[in-house]
C-alpha cells in the first residue's frame, strides 16, 4: 500500500509526464509550421514516449491499490524564437524532470517503500538518457549558428529518428 504522502507525488508525477507529452506535442506542432518537419517528427516521437511515462505512473499506483487523480494539465507555450532556444527548453525542461524523479526517490526512501524506489530506478536511467540526447541537439545547434544548410541537415537527422 502506498502511503498517502507517496500517492499524491506519483499522482503529480503522472501530471507532469503529461504535460511533457503536451509540451513536446506544441513545440513539434510549433516546428512543423516553421518547415522544419524533422524536428516536428523527432518532438512527436517524444511526446508519444512522454505518454508512455504517464501510464507507468499510471499502472503502478493502480497496481499497488493506490487511486489515480488525474488533474488538469498547465498550456504549454506555443512559440520559440530558433530551432537553439526551442532545444534549450527541452533541456531545462529534462533537468527539472530529473529533479522531480530523484525528489521521488528520496521520498520513496523516507516512506520505506522499497517497491517505489525500484520502480522509480527505471525513471533514473531513463532521464540520464534524455537529458544527454537534449543536450547533444543543443551542442550541434549551437555549432551550426545560422547556417541554413547546417540547420537543413540536423533536420534530415532528427527525422530519421525511429
Ligand atoms: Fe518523462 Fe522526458 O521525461
Amino acid at each position: 500500500m502506498l502511503s498517502d504522502k507517496m500517492l499524491a507525488a506519483l499522482n503529480d508525477q503522472l501530471n507532469a509526464e503529461y504535460y511533457s507529452s503536451y509540451l513536446y506535442l506544441a513545440m513539434s506542432g510549433h516546428c512543423e509550421a516553421a518547415g522544419f518537419l524533422g524536428m516536428a517528427h523527432w518532438l512527436r516521437k517524444q511526446s508519444e514516449e512522454e505518454l508512455g511515462h504517464a501510464m507507468k505512473f499510471y499502472r503502478f499506483i493502480l497496481d499497488r491499490g493506490g487511486r489515480i487523480e488525474l488533474k488538469g494539465i498547465e498550456a504549454p507555450p506555443g512559440h520559440w524564437k530558433s530551432p537553439l532556444a526551442l532545444f534549450e527548453d527541452v533541456v531545462s525542461h529534462e533537468r527539472k524532470i530529473t529533479d522531480r524523479i530523484w525528489k521521488l526517490v528520496e521520498l520513496s526512501g523516507a516512506e520505506k517503500d522499497p517497491a517505489t524506489r525500484v520502480f522509480l530506478h527505471w525513471f533514473v536511467e531513463e532521464q540520464v538518457e534524455e537529458e544527454a540526447q537534449a543536450s547533444t541537439i543543443v551542442q550541434k545547434l549551437r555549432l551550426i549558428g545560422d547556417s541554413v544548410n547546417g540547420l537543413l541537415l540536423i533536420d534530415r537527422e532528427l527525422g530519421a529518428r525511429s
